[in-house]
Protein backbone atom coordinates (compact mmCIF):
# COMPACT_ATOMS: atom_id res chain seq x y z
CA UNK A 1 0.00 0.00 0.00
CA UNK A 2 1.24 3.35 -0.72
CA UNK A 3 2.08 5.57 2.06
CA UNK A 4 -0.24 8.50 3.22
CA UNK A 5 1.54 11.89 3.82
CA UNK A 6 0.32 15.33 4.56
CA UNK A 7 1.30 18.39 3.19
CA UNK A 8 0.61 21.66 5.08
CA UNK A 9 0.30 24.46 2.93
CA UNK A 10 -0.03 22.15 0.07
CA UNK A 11 -2.12 24.48 -2.34
CA UNK A 12 1.08 27.39 -2.02
CA UNK A 13 4.22 27.64 -4.23
CA UNK A 14 6.47 25.16 -3.02
CA UNK A 15 3.80 23.00 -1.35
CA UNK A 16 2.39 22.64 -5.36
CA UNK A 17 5.41 21.27 -6.74
CA UNK A 18 6.17 19.17 -3.78
CA UNK A 19 2.64 17.72 -4.10
CA UNK A 20 3.05 16.89 -7.27
CA UNK A 21 6.34 15.05 -6.80
CA UNK A 22 5.12 12.70 -3.91
CA UNK A 23 2.25 11.70 -6.24
CA UNK A 24 4.75 10.63 -8.92
CA UNK A 25 7.15 9.05 -6.46
CA UNK A 26 4.01 6.67 -5.94
CA UNK A 27 2.32 8.79 -2.43
CA UNK A 28 -0.88 9.27 -1.59
CA UNK A 29 -0.74 12.99 -0.67
CA UNK A 30 -3.51 14.88 1.98
CA UNK A 31 -3.14 18.65 1.63
CA UNK A 32 -4.39 21.28 4.36
CA UNK A 33 -4.00 24.98 3.88
CA UNK A 34 -6.05 27.78 5.02
CA UNK A 35 -6.08 29.18 1.21
CA UNK A 36 -4.58 32.73 2.91
CA UNK A 37 -2.16 33.08 0.52
CA UNK A 38 -3.25 30.29 -2.31
CA UNK A 39 -5.53 29.12 -4.48
CA UNK A 40 -6.96 25.42 -4.80
CA UNK A 41 -6.06 25.93 -8.33
CA UNK A 42 -2.74 25.10 -8.30
CA UNK A 43 -3.98 21.69 -6.89
CA UNK A 44 -6.39 20.76 -9.27
CA UNK A 45 -3.72 21.48 -12.00
CA UNK A 46 -1.74 19.26 -10.02
CA UNK A 47 -4.12 16.57 -10.29
CA UNK A 48 -4.36 16.96 -13.71
CA UNK A 49 -0.41 16.93 -14.52
CA UNK A 50 -0.39 13.39 -12.51
CA UNK A 51 -3.82 11.99 -13.50
CA UNK A 52 -4.32 11.52 -9.72
CA UNK A 53 -6.66 12.49 -6.69
CA UNK A 54 -5.75 15.13 -3.54
CA UNK A 55 -7.63 15.32 -0.75
CA UNK A 56 -7.78 19.10 0.59
CA UNK A 57 -9.10 20.42 3.63
CA UNK A 58 -9.41 24.12 3.86
CA UNK A 59 -8.64 24.38 6.89
CA UNK A 60 -6.20 26.82 9.50
CA UNK A 61 -3.50 25.08 12.11
CA UNK A 62 -4.14 27.11 14.19
CA UNK A 63 -8.05 25.40 14.56
CA UNK A 64 -6.38 22.04 16.53
CA UNK A 65 -10.33 20.34 16.19
CA UNK A 66 -10.30 20.63 12.88
CA UNK A 67 -6.89 19.27 12.66
CA UNK A 68 -7.39 16.54 15.05
CA UNK A 69 -10.42 15.32 12.39
CA UNK A 70 -8.06 15.65 9.92
CA UNK A 71 -5.88 12.79 11.91
CA UNK A 72 -8.98 11.20 12.77
CA UNK A 73 -10.02 10.02 9.08
CA UNK A 74 -6.58 9.28 8.18
CA UNK A 75 -3.24 7.59 9.56
CA UNK A 76 -0.35 9.49 7.93
CA UNK A 77 3.27 8.11 7.38
CA UNK A 78 4.66 11.59 7.51
CA UNK A 79 4.07 15.37 7.11
CA UNK A 80 5.37 17.46 4.96
CA UNK A 81 5.13 21.17 6.66
CA UNK A 82 4.83 23.93 4.83
CA UNK A 83 2.31 26.21 6.25
CA UNK A 84 2.78 29.96 7.79
CA UNK A 85 3.47 33.27 6.52
CA UNK A 86 6.52 34.66 4.89
CA UNK A 87 6.75 37.74 4.29
CA UNK A 88 9.74 39.60 5.44
CA UNK A 89 8.90 42.92 5.83
CA UNK A 90 5.11 42.33 7.09
CA UNK A 91 6.33 40.39 9.76
CA UNK A 92 7.47 43.60 11.49
CA UNK A 93 4.08 45.33 10.68
CA UNK A 94 2.23 42.49 12.13
CA UNK A 95 4.67 40.47 14.19
CA UNK A 96 1.94 38.92 16.60
CA UNK A 97 -0.01 37.62 13.59
CA UNK A 98 3.15 35.76 11.95
CA UNK A 99 3.85 34.42 15.69
CA UNK A 100 0.34 32.75 15.85
CA UNK A 101 0.49 31.33 12.10
CA UNK A 102 3.40 30.24 12.07
CA UNK A 103 4.48 28.98 15.71
CA UNK A 104 1.25 28.19 17.27
CA UNK A 105 0.35 26.65 14.42
CA UNK A 106 3.11 24.10 14.06
CA UNK A 107 2.79 23.69 17.83
CA UNK A 108 -0.81 22.49 17.27
CA UNK A 109 0.03 20.62 14.10
CA UNK A 110 3.24 19.09 16.30
CA UNK A 111 0.41 18.09 19.20
CA UNK A 112 -1.91 16.77 16.80
CA UNK A 113 0.78 14.25 15.51
CA UNK A 114 1.70 13.26 19.12
CA UNK A 115 -1.65 12.48 19.86
CA UNK A 116 -2.30 10.22 16.66
CA UNK A 117 1.28 9.27 16.90
CA UNK A 118 2.69 10.10 13.65
CA UNK A 119 6.69 11.27 14.39
CA UNK A 120 7.93 11.60 11.47
CA UNK A 121 8.04 15.61 9.78
CA UNK A 122 9.92 17.37 7.44
CA UNK A 123 9.93 21.47 7.96
CA UNK A 124 10.67 24.42 5.84
CA UNK A 125 13.17 26.17 7.41
CA UNK A 126 14.99 29.02 5.48
CA UNK A 127 18.98 30.30 5.09
CA UNK A 128 17.35 33.69 7.13
CA UNK A 129 18.16 31.66 10.44
CA UNK A 130 21.71 32.59 9.51
CA UNK A 131 21.22 36.02 9.72
CA UNK A 132 24.22 37.62 8.31
CA UNK A 133 27.19 35.07 7.94
CA UNK A 134 30.14 35.63 8.64
CA UNK A 135 31.41 34.12 5.53
CA UNK A 136 29.91 32.16 2.34
CA UNK A 137 29.53 29.57 1.45
CA UNK A 138 27.31 28.86 4.45
CA UNK A 139 27.42 25.72 6.22
CA UNK A 140 24.42 23.85 8.43
CA UNK A 141 26.61 24.26 11.98
CA UNK A 142 27.11 28.51 11.40
CA UNK A 143 25.65 30.05 14.28
CA UNK A 144 22.06 30.93 13.95
CA UNK A 145 20.33 34.35 14.34
CA UNK A 146 17.28 36.51 13.47
CA UNK A 147 16.96 40.09 12.34
CA UNK A 148 13.10 40.13 11.82
CA UNK A 149 9.85 38.48 13.44
CA UNK A 150 9.52 36.14 10.00
CA UNK A 151 12.83 34.71 10.84
CA UNK A 152 12.40 34.77 14.52
CA UNK A 153 9.38 32.31 13.84
CA UNK A 154 11.94 29.71 11.73
CA UNK A 155 14.19 29.99 14.90
CA UNK A 156 11.83 29.34 17.36
CA UNK A 157 10.31 26.30 15.54
CA UNK A 158 13.62 24.50 15.03
CA UNK A 159 14.23 25.13 18.59
CA UNK A 160 10.60 23.72 19.55
CA UNK A 161 11.21 20.78 16.86
CA UNK A 162 14.64 20.06 18.59
CA UNK A 163 13.20 20.30 22.20
CA UNK A 164 10.37 17.82 21.21
CA UNK A 165 12.88 15.14 19.76
CA UNK A 166 14.75 15.66 22.82
CA UNK A 167 11.50 14.80 24.93
CA UNK A 168 10.27 11.97 22.86
CA UNK A 169 13.46 9.95 20.69
CA UNK A 170 10.43 8.49 18.43
CA UNK A 171 10.64 11.86 16.67
CA UNK A 172 12.38 12.23 13.50
CA UNK A 173 12.38 15.53 12.33
CA UNK A 174 14.09 17.24 9.11
CA UNK A 175 14.63 20.88 9.07
CA UNK A 176 15.46 21.85 5.54
CA UNK A 177 16.78 25.13 5.12
CA UNK A 178 15.87 26.72 1.45
CA UNK A 179 18.14 29.42 0.29
CA UNK A 180 16.48 31.32 -2.69
CA UNK A 181 13.44 29.10 -4.15
CA UNK A 182 12.69 30.19 -8.20
CA UNK A 183 10.99 28.82 -11.32
CA UNK A 184 8.38 26.70 -11.70
CA UNK A 185 7.04 23.57 -13.29
CA UNK A 186 8.11 22.56 -17.05
CA UNK A 187 4.26 22.76 -18.02
CA UNK A 188 3.82 25.89 -17.02
CA UNK A 189 0.85 24.99 -15.48
CA UNK A 190 1.69 25.83 -11.86
CA UNK A 191 4.18 28.68 -10.52
CA UNK A 192 4.62 31.63 -8.01
CA UNK A 193 1.54 33.48 -8.02
CA UNK A 194 2.24 36.07 -5.56
CA UNK A 195 -0.51 38.14 -4.16
CA UNK A 196 0.03 42.41 -4.84
CA UNK A 197 3.23 43.89 -5.32
CA UNK A 198 5.97 40.74 -5.04
CA UNK A 199 8.62 41.20 -1.90
CA UNK A 200 10.99 38.99 -4.27
CA UNK A 201 13.33 39.24 -7.21
CA UNK A 202 12.66 36.83 -9.35
CA UNK A 203 8.49 37.34 -9.35
CA UNK A 204 9.34 40.85 -9.61
CA UNK A 205 11.57 40.78 -12.52
CA UNK A 206 8.63 38.64 -14.36
CA UNK A 207 5.82 40.91 -13.77
CA UNK A 208 8.27 43.60 -15.44
CA UNK A 209 8.57 41.22 -18.39
CA UNK A 210 5.28 40.45 -18.70
CA UNK A 211 4.27 44.47 -18.78
CA UNK A 212 2.42 44.32 -14.81
CA UNK A 213 5.00 46.62 -13.47
CA UNK A 214 6.72 49.71 -14.93
CA UNK A 215 10.47 48.68 -13.56
CA UNK A 216 12.39 47.20 -11.25
CA UNK A 217 14.00 49.16 -7.91
CA UNK A 218 17.49 47.17 -7.33
CA UNK A 219 18.02 47.36 -3.88
CA UNK A 220 21.56 49.14 -3.74
CA UNK A 221 24.57 49.13 -6.08
CA UNK A 222 27.27 49.74 -3.45
CA UNK A 223 27.65 45.86 -1.61
CA UNK A 224 31.01 44.28 -1.58
CA UNK A 225 30.43 42.24 -4.05
CA UNK A 226 31.21 41.89 -7.54
CA UNK A 227 29.16 44.38 -9.16
CA UNK A 228 27.71 46.01 -6.30
CA UNK A 229 24.33 44.83 -5.92
CA UNK A 230 23.11 41.78 -3.46
CA UNK A 231 24.19 38.22 -4.19
CA UNK A 232 21.70 34.74 -3.92
CA UNK A 233 22.01 31.43 -4.24
CA UNK A 234 19.06 30.46 -6.71
CA UNK A 235 16.99 27.37 -6.42
CA UNK A 236 14.84 25.77 -9.02
CA UNK A 237 11.77 24.70 -6.97
CA UNK A 238 11.49 21.42 -8.88
CA UNK A 239 15.12 20.62 -7.37
CA UNK A 240 14.18 21.88 -3.89
CA UNK A 241 11.09 19.91 -4.13
CA UNK A 242 12.65 16.91 -5.13
CA UNK A 243 14.97 17.05 -2.08
CA UNK A 244 11.60 17.15 0.03
CA UNK A 245 11.11 13.81 -1.78
CA UNK A 246 13.73 12.46 -0.92
CA UNK A 247 13.43 13.35 2.49
CA UNK A 248 10.61 11.52 3.14
CA UNK A 249 11.72 8.64 1.37
CA UNK A 250 14.81 8.15 3.84
CA UNK A 251 13.42 9.61 6.65
CA UNK A 252 13.05 6.21 8.69
CA UNK A 253 16.50 5.80 8.64
CA UNK A 254 17.22 9.72 10.06
CA UNK A 255 17.25 9.81 14.02
CA UNK A 256 16.29 13.01 16.02
CA UNK A 257 16.84 15.85 14.10
CA UNK A 258 18.71 16.53 10.92
CA UNK A 259 19.27 19.75 9.01
CA UNK A 260 20.31 20.29 5.82
CA UNK A 261 20.99 23.11 3.37
CA UNK A 262 18.99 23.39 0.17
CA UNK A 263 21.19 25.30 -2.52
CA UNK A 264 23.06 25.45 -4.98
CA UNK A 265 26.40 26.09 -4.17
CA UNK A 266 26.46 28.92 -6.58
CA UNK A 267 25.30 32.56 -6.21
CA UNK A 268 24.07 35.23 -8.59
CA UNK A 269 23.39 38.93 -8.24
CA UNK A 270 20.58 40.93 -8.89
CA UNK A 271 22.24 42.19 -12.21
CA UNK A 272 22.63 38.80 -13.32
CA UNK A 273 19.46 37.81 -12.69
CA UNK A 274 18.18 40.96 -14.83
CA UNK A 275 20.45 40.20 -17.79
CA UNK A 276 19.68 36.41 -17.56
CA UNK A 277 16.19 36.94 -17.59
CA UNK A 278 16.75 39.39 -20.11
CA UNK A 279 18.17 37.01 -22.55
CA UNK A 280 15.51 34.02 -21.30
CA UNK A 281 12.60 36.26 -22.33
CA UNK A 282 13.70 38.33 -25.05
CA UNK A 283 12.21 41.64 -23.16
CA UNK A 284 13.84 44.85 -21.67
CA UNK A 285 13.85 44.64 -18.01
CA UNK A 286 13.98 48.41 -16.86
CA UNK A 287 15.37 49.01 -13.55
CA UNK A 288 16.99 51.80 -11.72
CA UNK A 289 18.89 51.67 -8.45
CA UNK A 290 17.66 52.91 -5.33
CA UNK A 291 18.16 52.38 -1.91
CA UNK A 292 19.56 49.33 0.19
CA UNK A 293 16.39 47.65 1.92
CA UNK A 294 16.65 47.38 5.52
CA UNK A 295 17.68 44.21 6.91
CA UNK A 296 19.41 42.87 3.25
CA UNK A 297 22.60 41.81 3.56
CA UNK A 298 25.40 41.31 0.81
CA UNK A 299 25.73 37.90 0.01
CA UNK A 300 24.19 34.36 0.95
CA UNK A 301 24.62 30.97 -0.46
CA UNK A 302 24.87 27.64 0.18
CA UNK A 303 27.19 24.79 1.19
CA UNK A 304 24.94 22.22 -0.21
CA UNK A 305 27.52 19.35 0.61
CA UNK A 306 25.43 17.52 3.19
CA UNK A 307 22.28 17.23 1.57
CA UNK A 308 24.03 16.02 -1.11
CA UNK A 309 25.33 13.08 1.01
CA UNK A 310 22.54 12.75 3.63
CA UNK A 311 19.66 12.51 0.59
CA UNK A 312 21.76 11.33 -1.98
CA UNK A 313 20.66 14.76 -3.73
CA UNK A 314 21.45 17.39 -6.02
CA UNK A 315 20.22 20.26 -7.67
CA UNK A 316 20.39 19.61 -11.07
CA UNK A 317 19.08 22.56 -12.52
CA UNK A 318 21.10 25.73 -13.65
CA UNK A 319 20.11 29.60 -14.61
CA UNK A 320 18.78 29.01 -17.79
CA UNK A 321 16.03 26.16 -16.22
CA UNK A 322 15.36 28.32 -13.52
CA UNK A 323 14.93 31.74 -16.03
CA UNK A 324 12.68 29.81 -18.94
CA UNK A 325 10.39 27.75 -16.91
CA UNK A 326 9.63 31.51 -14.56
CA UNK A 327 8.74 32.88 -17.74
CA UNK A 328 6.58 30.17 -19.05
CA UNK A 329 4.67 30.28 -15.88
CA UNK A 330 4.33 34.20 -16.20
CA UNK A 331 3.63 34.76 -19.97
CA UNK A 332 0.95 31.72 -19.68
CA UNK A 333 -0.61 32.91 -16.71
CA UNK A 334 0.09 36.70 -16.65
CA UNK A 335 -2.58 36.91 -13.83
CA UNK A 336 -1.61 34.04 -12.25
CA UNK A 337 -4.11 31.79 -11.41
CA UNK A 338 -6.81 33.86 -12.08
CA UNK A 339 -5.53 34.06 -15.48
P1 LIG B 1 3.23 30.12 0.05
O1 LIG B 1 2.65 31.29 0.75
O2 LIG B 1 3.01 30.00 -1.42
O3 LIG B 1 2.72 28.77 0.74
C1 LIG B 1 2.36 28.71 2.10
C2 LIG B 1 0.96 28.11 2.18
O4 LIG B 1 0.56 27.99 3.55
C3 LIG B 1 -0.10 28.97 1.47
O5 LIG B 1 -0.83 28.15 0.58
C4 LIG B 1 -0.98 29.49 2.62
O6 LIG B 1 -2.32 29.65 2.20
C5 LIG B 1 -0.80 28.41 3.66
N1 LIG B 1 -0.99 28.83 5.04
C6 LIG B 1 -0.46 29.92 5.66
N2 LIG B 1 -0.83 29.96 6.95
C7 LIG B 1 -1.62 28.86 7.18
C8 LIG B 1 -2.31 28.34 8.30
N3 LIG B 1 -2.28 28.97 9.49
N4 LIG B 1 -3.02 27.20 8.15
C9 LIG B 1 -3.08 26.56 6.97
N5 LIG B 1 -2.44 27.01 5.86
C10 LIG B 1 -1.73 28.14 5.96
O7 LIG B 1 4.80 30.09 0.38
P2 LIG B 1 5.96 29.16 -0.19
O8 LIG B 1 6.90 30.04 -0.91
O9 LIG B 1 5.40 27.99 -0.85
O10 LIG B 1 6.67 28.76 1.17
C11 LIG B 1 6.41 27.55 1.83
C12 LIG B 1 7.21 27.50 3.11
O11 LIG B 1 8.60 27.65 2.81
C13 LIG B 1 6.88 28.61 4.11
O12 LIG B 1 6.91 28.07 5.41
C14 LIG B 1 8.00 29.60 3.90
O13 LIG B 1 8.24 30.36 5.07
C15 LIG B 1 9.16 28.68 3.60
N6 LIG B 1 10.23 29.34 2.84
C16 LIG B 1 9.94 29.97 1.65
C17 LIG B 1 10.94 30.63 0.96
C18 LIG B 1 10.64 31.36 -0.34
O14 LIG B 1 11.42 32.22 -0.73
N7 LIG B 1 9.55 31.04 -1.04
C19 LIG B 1 12.25 30.67 1.46
C20 LIG B 1 12.52 30.00 2.66
C21 LIG B 1 11.50 29.34 3.34
N1 LIG C 1 15.93 42.64 -4.69
C1 LIG C 1 15.91 43.81 -5.43
N2 LIG C 1 14.70 44.29 -5.83
C2 LIG C 1 13.52 43.70 -5.51
C3 LIG C 1 13.55 42.50 -4.74
C4 LIG C 1 14.78 42.01 -4.34
O1 LIG C 1 16.95 44.38 -5.74
O2 LIG C 1 12.45 44.20 -5.87
C5 LIG C 1 17.25 42.08 -4.29
C6 LIG C 1 17.46 41.99 -2.79
O3 LIG C 1 18.02 43.17 -2.31
C7 LIG C 1 18.39 40.77 -2.69
C8 LIG C 1 17.96 39.88 -3.86
O4 LIG C 1 17.28 40.74 -4.76
O5 LIG C 1 19.72 41.17 -2.91
C9 LIG C 1 17.03 38.75 -3.45
O6 LIG C 1 15.93 39.29 -2.72
P1 LIG C 1 14.62 38.42 -2.39
O7 LIG C 1 13.66 39.32 -1.70
O8 LIG C 1 14.16 37.71 -3.60
O9 LIG C 1 15.17 37.29 -1.41
P2 LIG C 1 15.92 37.42 -0.01
O10 LIG C 1 17.26 36.79 -0.19
O11 LIG C 1 15.89 38.78 0.53
O12 LIG C 1 14.98 36.53 0.92
C10 LIG C 1 14.46 35.27 0.51
C11 LIG C 1 13.09 35.03 1.14
C12 LIG C 1 13.22 34.88 2.62
C13 LIG C 1 14.20 33.81 2.93
C14 LIG C 1 15.51 34.08 2.27
C15 LIG C 1 16.41 32.91 2.51
O13 LIG C 1 12.23 36.11 0.86
O14 LIG C 1 11.97 34.47 3.13
O15 LIG C 1 15.33 34.25 0.86
O16 LIG C 1 17.64 33.12 1.94
F1 LIG C 1 14.37 33.75 4.26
Amino acid sequence: MSQKILVTGGAGYIGSHTSLLLLEAGFEVVVVDNLSNSSVESLRRVEKLTDQFIRFYKVDLTNFDALSDIFKEHQFDAVVHFAGLKAVGESSQIPLTYYEQNIYGTINLMKAMQKFNCKRIVFSSSATVYGDPASVPIKEDFPISATNPYGRTKLFIEEIMRDQAIADSDWQIVLLRYFNPVGAHKSGQIGEDPQGIPNNLMPFISQVAVGKREKLSVFGNDYPTPDGTGVRDYIHVVDLSDAHVKAIQKITGLLGVTTLNLGTGKGYSVLDMVKAFEKGSGKTIAYEIVDRRPGDIAECWADPALANKVLSWKATKGLDDMIDDTWRWQSQNPLGYDS
